[in-house]
């Protein structure tokens, strides 16, 4: 998978040289591309933002170094891309956003400070790719860059090889609807804590009936929300 992001901040993107999503860009399972939105400027302060029209607090990211940037990542693509602008006014990307992102051959990231960026620039981008507008959660965060971090560890952990075992994708948390079961190791005593006896009975159908008990004592406790009526 081809992964370009657009920011004014690139170096955050550095963490994504470490850990699992670190190997699959040495690897070359993952092609990453950070590109700062400065240099797609013009003017000696390689100015990125304008004052809104109508008025109001804050200030506006400017349409012309997005649509030079946009230009830029998706000429001479093979596949149509898929267009993320990460945005608390978005649609909330959930686990099955990020399994739908994680088939796209091509995805470009275009990270807003600010108050946002002129909106002129998504109904651009449409003409270049598919657009989406996501959430990470109902909350704001000052900038997009921390979304595009967690969106991109979410999506590339699904590529498959990315990580080495498999089957630890399928016992998560939202894969099934459900909150993880929880999980213990050695020792079998540790300040006076015990592991739950039936986790070491070797009784394999106890321990998945007492596991997916316990996936649903914690979604009716911590998110109740995930459950139907
Ligand atoms: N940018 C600012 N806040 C955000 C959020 N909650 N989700 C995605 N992008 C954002």
């Amino acid at each position: 998978m081809r992964i370009d992001v657009v920011s004014i901040f690139p170096t955050i993107f550095d963490a994504l040289e470490v850990s699992l999503l670190g190997k699959a860009r040495q690897s070359g399972l993952l092609d990453v591309h950070v590109h700062d939105l400065r240099a797609f400027t013009h003017d000696r302060h390689r100015t990125v933002d304008d004052t809104p029209y109508g008025g109001g607090a804050g200030m506006v990211m400017k349409p012309e170094p997005w649509g030079e940037a946009l230009d830029a990542v998706t000429g001479g693509a093979v596949a149509r891309p898929v267009i993320v602008f990460p945005s608390p006014a978005g649609e909330r990307f959930t686990q099955a956003t990020a399994r739908e992102l994680s088939t796209a051959p091509h995805l470009v990231f275009g990270c807003g400070r600010y108050e946002g960026i002129d909106e002129r620039v998504f109904d651009y981008a449409a003409e270049l790719g598919d657009v989406r507008l996501l959430s990470l959660g109902d909350y704001v965060l000052n900038g997009g860059e921390v979304a595009v971090m967690a969106m991109v560890e979410a999506i590339g952990r699904l590529i498959p090889g990315v990580v080495g075992n498999p089957e630890s994708l399928v016992e998560e948390s939202h894969e099934d609807g459900l909150l993880e079961y929880p999980s213990f190791t050695k020792p079998a005593l540790w300040r006076e804590r015990e592991v739950p006896p039936v986790l070491l009975s070797g009784n394999h159908g106890a321990v998945a009936a007492w596991r997916r008990e316990q996936q649903l004592v914690r979604t009716r406790e911590r998110r109740p929300d995930l459950l139907p009526d």
